[in-house]
């Protein structure tokens, strides 16, 4: 049987929409309705009205978040365990005593975050629309978490202040990214244009060219003359770029930047879970009704 074969007849007969981000690997990339960075996943999985099914090939918060704007559609992540270590370091006893310090501060939070956070942020954003979240809000000290590398190219980028909430929130994957690297990897391709998430360090950040999400990497790339770029991301990112662009080069700028989570999608997982409807991922009503808000309040902002 050929599996990617067989998961594209599964799909079709039941009305499924196969979604998957930038990160995932090659082969669910190749097979997947659209894969593309978290909030345009989000908006994907909205305005798919005739699907029935939607297999999130990603990890927890992004299946929680289109099951909370998705509510009378099934939404499946291939494999349970795929959660991010980064959404975890957020909890609501850190934002009660976050709020408590700064009672008049917004909080604004990333989507890499649980439901039950969210249901107690004003605003949620993506890293390709933090800056202009923050930017919309009429409050110049915000609350922002849970990953610090963010809140301080908002701050940098605003000019307002924004305290993390928790002190240290980070993605272990875009902690291992070291400029150091990216000055040898310049010596080897001097004409090189550096790409770089915005979880990444300050010191990263520094030596980029382009700071943005995973798809505006991606069109970036596409509209630069540059033949040669350096990136700063996990490495599904680059099987997108080498597909999008055949007469361009991509460097990762460090080899060991895999997330071991995205990865724990495979085409297998992805049949089974496609085959035997699994695992459903639902969010109480009662918390999915206030993380809602502050969704589509994103949303408004950025449409
Ligand atoms: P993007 O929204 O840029 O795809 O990022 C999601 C993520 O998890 C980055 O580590
Ligand atoms: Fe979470 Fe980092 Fe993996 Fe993104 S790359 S899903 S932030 S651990």
């Amino acid at each position: 049987m050929n599996l990617a074969e067989e998961i594209r007849r599964l799909s079709k007969n039941k009305k499924a929409v196969i979604l998957a981000h930038n990160y995932q690997r090659p082969e669910i990339q190749d097979i997947a309705d659209y894969v593309g960075d978290s909030i345009e996943l989000s908006r994907k999985a909205m305005i798919e009205r005739d699907a029935e099914l939607i297999v999130f090939a990603a990890v927890d918060f992004m299946a929680e978040s289109a099951a909370i704007l998705n509510p009378n559609k099934r939404v499946l992540l291939p494999t349970l365990e795929a959660r991010c270590p980064m959404a975890q370091m957020l909890n609501v006893e850190e934002i009660k005593k976050a709020k408590a310090h700064y009672p008049d501060a917004p909080l604004v939070l990333y989507v890499n975050t649980l439901a039950a956070a969210k249901a107690h942020c004003d605003v949620c954003c993506t890293s390709a629309n933090a800056v202009e979240i923050i930017e919309s809000l009429d409050a110049e000290t915000v609350l922002f978490g849970p990953d610090r590398n963010l809140a301080e190219f908002v701050q940098r980028k605003t000019g307002k202040t924004v305290i993390p909430v928790p002190e240290w929130g980070f993605c272990p994957t875009h902690l291992l990214f070291q400029p150091e690297d990216v000055r040898v990897l310049k010596m080897q391709h001097p004409d090189a244009v550096v790409m770089v998430h915005p979880e990444c360090s300050f010191e990263m950040q520094n030596v980029a060219d382009f700071i943005g999400s995973t798809s505006q990497m991606c069109r970036y790339a596409m509209k630069s003359q540059a033949k040669t770029f350096i990136v700063g991301t996990e490495e599904g990112l680059l099987h997108r770029l080498r597909k999008d662009n055949p007469g361009k080069k991509f460097v990762l700028a460090y080899d060991g930047a895999v997330c071991p989570n995205m990865k724990l999608n495979t085409l297998e997982r992805l049949y089974a879970a496609l085959k035997e409807e699994r695992h459903v991922v639902t969010v109480p009503e009662p918390v999915a009704k206030k993380a809602r808000k502050a969704l589509e309040r994103m949303f408004e902002v950025t449409s």
